[in-house]
């Protein structure tokens, strides 16, 4: 039998057996109707101040529409519309950027994540991206879209449970159902990624050389552009740089572009070029370039005998260094030294004489894992990034991962995981037009890979660096910023 019952939770159903087995029900309470039109109202108050503290802009373009249409009819609003239309009309023409940052973005924005937001439920249900849970389907939820000129990142709330990897194995899905060229997966706080959905391929248009820095910074060399419209700089003083990529992938152009940006310090003598050119094509151009400040060799012996020479110059600085000096500023006495390696595979895994490949070989692992530190710096580029072709790989804490023939590739340059997280090597276009220079990069800030292109710097820019390279120094030398070591 039950436990206690009060009387006004149960009663008994009236029933004149005396026999019969009590039936209980619980008693019906009759809400008041002004109570629940209060309810109701505040709710709708509570709403409406949540929507207007949310969107203050259509609250207030309401409420002045409202009080100009009391005061004055209709010439009321029309008046105001003209008003605003020539408030934009002149923000757009004195202050273009503003215009942009105020009106042009958020609208943008605004109309993106619409589109997007439109396509969700089927896009996230066919994709296979909808979770049923206690026989209710739950999907990632769409949140601020910001849109750019040619790629909208949109925040997405993943559903519990849910990894980014997830929808990184969906990002063909995801770009073919929003209509966009391709999707990546950007890491976002816990339980959230950010979509990078791109509309335009902002790299198509081959990029002029850059302008020569008056004062090179050796940690922001700029070479290139990146997807999103800002100068690629990249850091050679304190680390090393590997630079894969197919054959006309456009490797030169990112050798020629960091020798570029050094040249004034090449000028003045703070930075030295130790090229090595396997080819006997590449760096050739700038032959008389590289042997006014640095040196160059052709063969596999010339190059053997460079690296070595290079070594033991660096030990010798490191001795003199040792409890003295823990970073390396570039001076006259003591330059930064890039060693600028072009097809670096031929030198350590296919050329015939054994020999030389071990000298080569042992000398590179010498100077990338020692030079770091004392001012010397390795670039090598290579087209095929197996451990096999260059098993000193690892040693390159920075990487380049231009156009590549299979997909596993990028993985082996960038690191594990690089390929899911957008960086598709192998689709970038073979046409040097529209693909040549295009890579991935792993930015410092940043874990995941950056879409970027190197500026094209033709034979003719590199004879004109050479001729000005002809000029005697001045005695005004360019003081060299980003000295330290990191
Ligand atoms: N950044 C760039 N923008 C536009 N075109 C480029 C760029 N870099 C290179 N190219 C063009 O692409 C072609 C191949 O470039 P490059 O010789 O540098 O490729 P590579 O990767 O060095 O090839 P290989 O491994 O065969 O030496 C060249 O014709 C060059 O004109
Ligand atoms: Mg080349």
């Amino acid at each position: 039998m039950r436990g206690t019952l009060r009387g006004e939770q149960y009663t008994q159903v009236d029933n004149h057996d005396p026999f019969a087995a009590p039936v209980w029900r619980s008693p019906v309470h009759r809400t008041p109707e002004p109570v629940i039109w209060l309810v109701q109202a505040v709710r709708l108050v509570f709403r409406l101040a949540w929507f207007l503290i949310r969107h203050p802009l259509p609250g207030l373009a309401a409420a002045v529409v409202a009080v100009t249409w009391a005061k004055a009819g209709w010439p009321g609003p029309a008046a105001v519309a003209l008003a605003a239309i020539a408030a934009l009309a002149g923000l757009r023409a004195w202050q273009p950027d503003r215009f942009t940052r105020w009106v042009t973005v958020p609208a943008r924005s605004r109309w993106r994540w619409w589109c997007y937001r439109r396509h969700w439920h089927p896009v996230m249900t066919i994709a296979g991206l909808a979770a049923a849970y206690r026989g209710k389907v739950m999907l990632p939820e769409l949140g601020k879209v910001t849109a750019g000129r040619c790629a909208d990142r949109a925040a997405v709330r993943l559903v519990s449970g849910q990894s980014p990897d997830l929808l990184a194995d969906r990002s063909a899905n995801l770009a073919h159902g929003f209509g966009v060229i391709s999707c990546r997966v950007r890491t976002g706080p816990p339980g959230s990624v950010v979509l990078e959905l791109v509309r335009k391929d902002a790299l198509a248009e081959p990029i002029g050389a850059l302008a020569i820095p008056a004062v090179p910074d050796l940690r922001a060399l700029p070479v290139g552009r990146r997807e999103d419209g800002a100068v690629l700089t990249v850091r050679l003083h304190g680390t090393h740089l590997l630079i894969a990529g197919a054959t006309g992938s456009g490797k030169g152009s990112w050798l020629w572009g960091l020798v570029r940006a050094m040249t004034p310090a090449m000028h003045a003598g703070l930075v030295k070029v130790h090229a090595c050119d396997p080819k006997l094509m590449e760096l050739a151009y700038g032959r008389g370039l590289f042997e006014r400040s640095g040196s160059y060799a052709a063969g596999p012996e010339p190059i053997a005998a460079l690296l070595e020479d290079d070594v033991k110059a660096m030990q010798e600085r490191a001795t003199r260094f040792a409890g003295r000096q823990r970073d390396h500023i570039p001076t006259a006495e003591d330059p930064f030294v890039v060693v600028l390696v072009d097809e670096v595979a031929f030198l350590t895994a296919y050329q015939a004489d054994r020999k030389l490949r071990d000298r080569t070989l042992a000398a590179l692992a010498t100077l990338t894992t020692q030079g770091r530190a004392v001012g010397y710096s390795v670039v090598a580029a290579l087209q095929d990034p197996r451990k096999e072709v260059l098993n000193i790989r690892n040693l390159f804490p920075d990487k380049i991962a231009l156009r590549l023939d299979e997909p596993s590739q990028a993985d082996l340059v960038l690191g594990d995981g690089a390929r899911d997280r957008g960086a598709v090597c192998d689709e970038i276009s073979a046409d040097p037009a529209t693909g040549a220079g295009v890579g991935f990069v792993r930015l410092e800030a940043d874990p995941d890979p950056v879409r970027v292109r190197a500026a094209f710097v033709s034979d003719d820019d590199i004879r004109a660096m050479t001729a000005a390279c002809a000029i005697p120094a001045t005695a005004g030398a360019p003081a060299l910023t980003g000295g330290e070591a990191a």
